[in-house]
């Protein structure tokens, strides 16, 4: 009877057990590539070169997020100027080791490398007045910044994180009064849902869904 299988099918049963030893090897690669907090970002919280808190400047001291970043509602988001850290401390801490680049900063005009933490890709469009102007808080989106040491990425920032609240806007917004209030609830959460549809509603707030809406 002729061959049906060469002779080198004999090593098949081996051949096959390596590839899937390799297909498992690059898939545990990849996930743990993908899923470590630099690439989901969640968690993403780098050294700054100063250890400024939020968690003593707000939660403590009680600054208003607009006392740095003060265009959030009209032109964007910007980390604040040495300047800004200088109306205070000129007058408290002053020989602090800590505040050491925030000095020389302010005397040499050299800004303070501050590191990105929340950085959306070029391709998408995307404006803080209009969330912040349209009840939507620092929090939806930062997390309780005002109770952290170090600025942490708490959201994923994806696609579907951002569509998410798009599709259901009401389960999301705040009265105009706590959008820099951290700690306070939504309107669903205080007066129940019914109640936020109607603001939703009364505002006609309508946040895009369609993709020319974000990617422009
Ligand atoms: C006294 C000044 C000051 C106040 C007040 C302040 N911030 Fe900041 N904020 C900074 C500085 C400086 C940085 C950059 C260093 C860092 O990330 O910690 C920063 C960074 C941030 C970042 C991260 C930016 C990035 O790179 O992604 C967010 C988000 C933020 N602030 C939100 C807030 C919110 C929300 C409030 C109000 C609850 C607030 N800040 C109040 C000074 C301030
Ligand atoms: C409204 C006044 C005010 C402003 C504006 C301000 N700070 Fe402060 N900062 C304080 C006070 C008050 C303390 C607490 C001092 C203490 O713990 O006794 C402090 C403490 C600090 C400390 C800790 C210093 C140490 O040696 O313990 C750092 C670092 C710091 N601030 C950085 C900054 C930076 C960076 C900015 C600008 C983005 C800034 N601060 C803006 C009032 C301010
Ligand atoms: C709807 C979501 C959303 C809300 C609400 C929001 N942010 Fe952001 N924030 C972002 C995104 C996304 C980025 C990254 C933007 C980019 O890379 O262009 C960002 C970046 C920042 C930065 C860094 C800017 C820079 O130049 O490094 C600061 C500071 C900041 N936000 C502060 C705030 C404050 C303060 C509030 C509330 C008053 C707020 N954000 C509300 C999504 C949001
Ligand atoms: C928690 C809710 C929420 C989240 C999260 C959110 N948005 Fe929005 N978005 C809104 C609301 C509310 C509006 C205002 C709609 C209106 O005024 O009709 C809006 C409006 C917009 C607009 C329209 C701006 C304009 O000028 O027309 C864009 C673009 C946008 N969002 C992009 C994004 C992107 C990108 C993300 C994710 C990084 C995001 N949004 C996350 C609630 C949200
Ligand atoms: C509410 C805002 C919003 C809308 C609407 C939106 N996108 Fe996106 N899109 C984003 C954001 C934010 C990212 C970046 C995600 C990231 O960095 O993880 C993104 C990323 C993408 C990417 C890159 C995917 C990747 O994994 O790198 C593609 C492709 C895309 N969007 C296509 C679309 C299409 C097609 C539509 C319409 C059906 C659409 N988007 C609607 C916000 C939006």
């Amino acid at each position: 009877m002729a061959k049906l299988f060469p002779k080198s099918f004999n090593k098949l049963p081996l051949q096959l057990a390596l590839y899937l030893v390799f297909v498992v090897c690059v898939a545990t690669a990849g996930i743990t590539y993908y899923m470590t907090p630099k690439y989901t970002r969640v968690g993403y919280a780098p050294i700054q070169p100063v250890p400024y808190s939020h968690a003593k400047h707000v939660g403590e001291l009680g600054l208003d997020c607009r006392y740095c970043h003060s265009t959030i509602d009209t032109a964007g988001a910007a980390v604040p100027t040495s300047q800004t850290c200088m109306n205070c401390h000129n007058q408290i801490k002053t020989t602090s080791p800590a505040l050491a680049l925030i000095r020389e900063s302010y005397q040499t005009g050299k800004s303070v490398p501050w590191v990105h933490v929340h950085v959306m890709p070029s391709y998408v469009y995307f404006d803080h007045s209009i969330h912040v102007n349209r009840g939507v808080s620092c929090v939806e989106c930062h997390g309780n910044i005002n109770h952290m040491e170090v600025v942490t990425q708490k959201k994923p920032m994806s696609m579907g994180f951002c569509l998410d609240c798009h599709r259901d806007p009401a389960s999301h917004v705040r009265e105009k009064a706590d959008i820099y209030n951290l700690d306070s609830k939504t309107i669903a959460q205080t007066q129940g849902i019914e109640a936020a549809r109607k603001f939703v509603h009364d505002w006609k707030i309508n946040p895009p869904q369609s993709c020319s809406g974000c990617h422009r």
